[in-house]
């Protein structure tokens, strides 16, 4: 009797452990574009597909808020920690309580500089890519316009240093041909922003103001905005390229008033979800896992368009 009891009674630890669902605390940036909030909700809809637990974080746009949620993660004993850090420093103390915690860290989407043993891997695209991507598109497609201004996004992230070092160091290549970036503001990656900034540098730069280079598609838009409200052609009196390919931006290249998008694709979260799942079981993962990005522009737009997800 005493037996049967015992097996019962595993036999329901047993299924209760089966059942137990991953918990998985989730720190994002915040809600700064479209893109972003396309990336939150493939995180939050493959987490639910695959029946995990998600503890969403927005930090709304604050390190001390996304720090502070980590800090927490720690402390609830989540299964797995999933990060896109605002910016590339500062994350070492707080990745250093999630080891000792024996909690795996995920880093997604931003990278970090920090000792690569305080986190398990990182999932995303490579900013530095997707700058000389857009920087190659303008040297190709420039004609005689040569004077660039540029739209920066969030000071002190990956994706606003690598995009800017990589632009900047293809234009160099080819000063001699007079390419030359004049100013660059920041504009934190918001639509209103990007619009304000453009109208500024409009103002203080005027006609010779000829080539844009946005950081994201939300300033880029933003701007475009500015340059019609200053009586000039987006897409033709001014070159405007970015970056993301969110479906607003693709459908201003459909109208010609972006000339180009280099797509980054927020739409990883099964990828992230797996890396989890795979982490809490034992398993192991690459250390780097890039999204691979095209160049959206007049010449597939027609065909790319009517696919957009986001
Ligand atoms: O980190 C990725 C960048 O952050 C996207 O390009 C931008 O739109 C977002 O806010």
């Amino acid at each position: 009797m005493k037996h049967s009891l015992l097996l019962a009674a595993l036999a329901a630890l047993s299924g209760t452990l089966a059942q137990a669902k991953l918990v998985v605390g989730f720190a994002q940036t915040g809600a700064e574009s479209v893109w972003r909030m396309a990336n939150s909700a493939s995180i939050k809809a493959e987490a639910e597909k695959q029946g995990i637990d998600l503890r969403f974080v927005d930090a709304q746009s604050s390190v001390e808020n996304q720090t502070k949620a980590v800090r927490q993660f720690v402390t609830d004993k989540v299964d797995a920690i999933v990060l896109a850090p605002l910016v590339v420093s500062g994350w070492e103390p707080v990745l250093q309580e999630a080891k000792a915690a024996g909690i795996p860290v995920i880093i997604m989407d931003r990278k970090i500089v920090a000792d690569a043993s305080l986190y398990a891997t990182f999932i995303g695209s490579d900013f530095f890519k997707e700058g000389q991507m857009a920087a190659e598109w303008v040297l190709a497609h420039a004609g005689t316009k040569r004077k660039i201004v540029e739209l920066q996004g969030e000071p002190g992230s990956s994706a606003a240093n690598e995009r800017q070092r990589a632009f900047a160091s293809t234009m160099a290549g080819r000063a001699n041909e007079g390419f030359k970036i004049i100013a660059r503001k920041v504009a934190n990656f918001r639509r209103d922003q990007g619009r304000q900034a453009m109208a500024g540098l409009l103002a203080a730069h005027g006609p010779d103001v000829e080539i844009v280079f946005a950081h994201n598609d939300d300033m880029a838009l933003g701007a475009i905005e500015a340059i019609e409200a200053a009586g000039r052609r987006p897409g033709q009196d001014i070159i405007v390229v970015s970056i993301d390919a969110i479906k607003t931006a693709v459908e201003a290249v459909a109208a010609g008033k972006l000339n180009c998008t280099v797509e980054c694709n927020p739409l990883f979260g099964p990828k992230v979800m797996d890396a989890v799942v795979r982490l809490t079981s034992g398993g192991t993962v690459m250390k780097e896992t890039f999204n691979k990005d095209i160049v959206i522009d007049a010449s597939n737009v027609v065909q790319l368009l009517p696919g957009r997800q986001y």
